[in-house]
């Protein structure tokens, strides 16, 4: 099985963004946390961040025959990307959307994502843990298709 881990813009000045939001820990921290869950699962991955809308469109192109799945935090572009919620569609493999933060207590044009409407779940407010809870639910979904 694999999996790819898509983040989106700043999600790489981790640690130091907001870190009354977005917690101290770094982009590599993230990256080492993902990798060592899924080194728990048995499951391979491929990591991604990108700053800029269609890098990321390219990406989740490239998942498809490539990936089992897609977790992705898509930042920014959660609340106006049509563009991003057109790939995950395109590419129909099963993805879930994660956020750091809970975006349903932030400022009102966060409560909005467009790529949320082709995920199987939205998981919020979990820090780093909500990359894990994705992508074991994931994991199950896909040993049970
Ligand atoms: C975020 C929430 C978004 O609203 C914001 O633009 C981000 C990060 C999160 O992980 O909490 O960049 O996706």
């Amino acid at each position: 099985m694999k999996l790819f881990v898509l983040n989106g813009p700043n999600l790489n000045m981790l640690g130091v963004r907001e870190p009354d939001i977005y917690g101290a820990q770094t982009y590599t921290d993230l990256e080492n946390y993902v990798r060592q869950v899924c080194q728990r699962e048995e499951i391979e991955v491929e990591i991604h961040q990108s700053n800029h809308e269609g890098a990321l469109v390219d990406i989740i192109q490239s998942a498809y025959g490539n990936a089992d799945g897609i977790v992705i935090n898509p930042a920014a572009y959660t609340h106006t990307s049509v563009a991003i919620l057109d790939a995950l569609k395109a590419v129909a493999l099963p993805a879930v959307e994660v956020h750091l933060s809970d975006v349903s207590q932030r400022e009102s044009f966060r409560h909005v994502s467009y790529p949320a409407m082709a995920c199987i779940a939205q998981i919020k407010g979990l820090g780093f843990q909500g990359y894990e809870k994705a992508i074991l639910m994931l994991k199950e979904r896909i040993l049970n298709k």
